[in-house]
């Protein structure tokens, strides 16, 4: 039993789509969570920006005694894997998991959706690769994904959400794509929108969904799990209030005074 808190970690509110599943699987225990929307996006910055950015966030949860993180973000997890592998706090990635996922199923053709950097990274490809060879896959960055979901618009029936949906997806249609990774957090939260596009015919995995699974496994593998009735806590680098909206909406509670500002760290 160990009552200390889990750190998640974003660039904003994409990683809440973890914290949604982990809290599902593993509802006493306690959350720090770090949104740094005042930095976001990650997703168009350069890989070395994005290490800088991946150490601060690992020092700043550890530092607030977490037992374990999640790094909430496909953008670090695919630009920074060694730098979670190094922390003396254990980090989870959102990028292992998620393919892990991703190969367990039986299709040929796979699809990888991620922001610029993650896709540029040439990470996702390389782990299918490892662990599932011989799938074909299509990879697809769909920047305007995170700054339409970060400004409240994410209704499936959004017509620039459904614009940039034909945009980015088309492609994956037309290669006949079986199972697709949602491979940036913030996706997540614009699932049902994407399955609808493939009316229901694709596998959707969110790479952020696994690591919560992974992360939750870990934690009762190591007898770590916690028992606590305390409150989860979050931290922005962005607005309060904004974080506190729309934090409500994707949760589904209300997280009003739970939310604290944190300024963004130097780059
Ligand atoms: N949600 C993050 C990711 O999974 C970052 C998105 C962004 O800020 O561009 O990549």
């Amino acid at each position: 039993m160990d009552n200390r808190p889990v750190g998640i970690f974003d660039s904003g509110l994409g990683g809440l789509t973890a914290v949604r599943e982990f809290k599902k699987l593993l509802p006493h225990e306690n959350i720090i969570y770090f949104g740094d929307t005042g930095r976001m996006p990650y997703g168009v910055r350069p890989a070395g920006e994005i290490r800088i950015i991946a150490a601060q966030n690992i020092d700043f949860v550890a530092s607030q005694g977490a037992k374990a993180m999640i790094a909430a973000c496909g953008t670090i997890s695919s630009t920074a894997d060694d730098l979670l592998l190094q922390s003396p706090t254990p980090v989870c990635g959102v990028l292992k998991p998620g393919v892990a996922e991703l190969c367990a199923g039986g299709q040929d053709v796979v699809g990888v959706i991620a922001t610029a950097t993650s896709i540029r990274s040439g990470a996702y490809e390389r782990q299918i690769a490892a662990l599932c060879p011989g799938k074909s896959v299509v990879a697809v960055s769909c920047p305007k994904f995170v700054t339409l979901i970060e400004s409240g618009r994410y209704d499936k029936n959004d017509g620039d959400v459904q614009a940039a949906m034909t945009e980015y997806l088309t492609p994956m249609k037309t290669a006949g794509v079986g199972a697709l990774l949602l491979g940036c957090t913030h996706y997540g939260l614009i699932g049902e929108a994407i399955s609808d596009f493939f009316d229901g015919r694709v596998q959707l995995i969110g790479a952020a969904d696994a690591a919560a699974r992974e992360t939750a496994r870990y934690l009762a593998e190591n007898g770590l799990e916690g028992s606590s009735e305390g409150e989860d806590k979050f931290y922005t680098s962005g607005s309060v209030e904004e974080f506190e909206r729309l934090g409500r909406l994707f949760l589904g509670r209300d997280i009003t005074g739970m939310v604290e500002y944190l300024p963004p760290f130097p780059l």
